[in-house]
């Protein structure tokens, strides 16, 4: 007999207790495996997710067309239209003013919008690759103006990808319950670094900043999931030559423009194609969502053909592609926020929402998120 049917003497049971007690065990069993099942429906019911609970942006006012640019480089505004969909971007000038201007712009909306203080903000993370100064953080800039004193802040250095970077990592602070307000930024003040005599990278970038509030959802909608990668090897197509520790500025790099964006654009167009696709695709699969799931596909807005490559690798029709790349070119970690913040209007409580981003690095990935609002008429 099983040892399971021996009393503490370590004789057997006399049979006609153990039968009498086997309602009992069988009621304890189904009671106990009962809890467990509805244990883990309510554990996967009230998942801790991150919720974008606002979104707010900011351009500065001057504008920089394409027919500002053909008196500036040998190029037409047909030949930029065509080749990357930019029209016109905006350029943040003004003495002393740099990205952290543009991201308390987009933060100090973003929390009237929810009307909430600046001291209630946990973490404040800022995406940029054109940072104030070499150090301190942005994020801790911003913090600064802004006010945000019980928040501690860093930047995120991922080019183009860096806003769906921050926004990832962010959302890990409030799925775990640690923290309750996460300010997201992605800012960039391009024109810092662009020769304006370089016609090849001149006419794609512009300055922008925009902002999201991340804060727990028990409702099933947030952040439902993330695909994030990186590939070193691409620095070599796309990357600032001096200014940091490698080639520190000096007259000759001063001289010989190396403080300004380096792009060899056919290999940057080829891997981005490729990269945003693919990973656009990849995080549908793994989230069993078909096209007809998909409500909007927020792709980064570095050249409209890349755009329509990812849409058509995820057959999202057009319609469905948010696109403002021709106002306000690529402003690098700026767009996809920016993007949000355009159709905020348009978007429905529980739309599946595909960020998808391309950038310097290589760094590339997705974020599905399910949107958490509906913005009042
Ligand atoms: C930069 C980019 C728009 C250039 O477009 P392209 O179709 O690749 O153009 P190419 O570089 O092959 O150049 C084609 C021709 O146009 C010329 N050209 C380049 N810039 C030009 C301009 N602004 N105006 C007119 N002609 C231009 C080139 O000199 C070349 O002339 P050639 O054939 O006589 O040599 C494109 O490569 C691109 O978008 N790359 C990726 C950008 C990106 O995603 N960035 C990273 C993510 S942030």
């Amino acid at each position: 007999m099983s040892n399971y049917f021996l009393n503490h003497h370590g004789r057997p049971y006399n049979p006609t207790i153990l039968q009498s007690y086997t309602p009992v065990i069988l009621q304890s069993f189904s009671l106990v495996t009962f809890a467990r099942i509805s244990n883990r429906l309510t554990a996967s019911m009230s998942k801790l997710t991150a919720a974008i609970t606002a979104v707010h942006g900011y351009l500065p006012p001057d504008l920089l067309t394409n027919f500002d640019l053909e008196k500036m480089v040998d190029t037409t505004d047909e030949w930029i239209r065509t080749r990357t969909g930019v029209q016109e971007r905006h350029i943040l000038k003004g003495e002393g003013l740099g990205t952290s201007d543009m991201g308390v712009e987009a933060v100090k909306g973003l929390l009237a919008k929810r009307g909430i203080e600046a001291s209630e903000i946990d973490l404040l993370i800022c995406a940029t690759v054109t940072p104030d100064h070499v150090f301190p953080a942005t994020a801790n800039i911003i913090s600064d103006k802004i006010g945000a004193v019980n928040a501690w802040s860093y930047d995120i250095s991922a080019a183009c990808s860096g806003f769906l970077y921050a926004l990832a990592t962010g959302s890990q602070f409030i799925e775990t319950g640690k923290y309750k307000k996460i300010v997201v930024v992605g800012a960039d003040k391009m024109s810092s670094i662009i020769d304006y005599t370089d016609r090849a990278t001149c006419i794609i970038f512009g300055d922008g900043a925009g902002a999201v509030l991340l804060e727990p959802s028990e409702d099933g909608n947030g952040i439902m999931d993330s695909i994030l990668k990186s590939d070193g090897s691409g620095r070599q197509y796309l990357h600032q030559k001096a200014g940091g520790s490698v080639k520190p500025a000096s007259h000759e790099t001063v001289d010989n423009k190396e403080h300004y964006v380096f792009q060899d654009g056919q290999p940057v167009f080829k891997a981005a194609v490729k990269g945003m696709a693919d990973v656009s695709a990849e995080i549908m699969e793994k989230n069993s969502l078909t096209a007809d799931d998909v409500a909007w596909l927020v792709p980064h807005q570095a050249n409209l053909r890349i755009i329509d490559a990812t849409a058509n690798r995820m057959g999202v029709g057009p319609e469905k592609v948010m696109v403002n790349i021709q106002r306000y070119g690529n402003t690098t970690a700026g767009t996809i926020p920016l993007c949000l913040w355009d159709w905020e209007k348009q978007l429905k409580k529980g739309d599946n929402i595909i960020l998808a981003a391309f950038g310097g690095g290589f760094t590339w990935g997705a974020v599905y998120v399910k949107w958490a609002y509906n913005t009042p008429a």
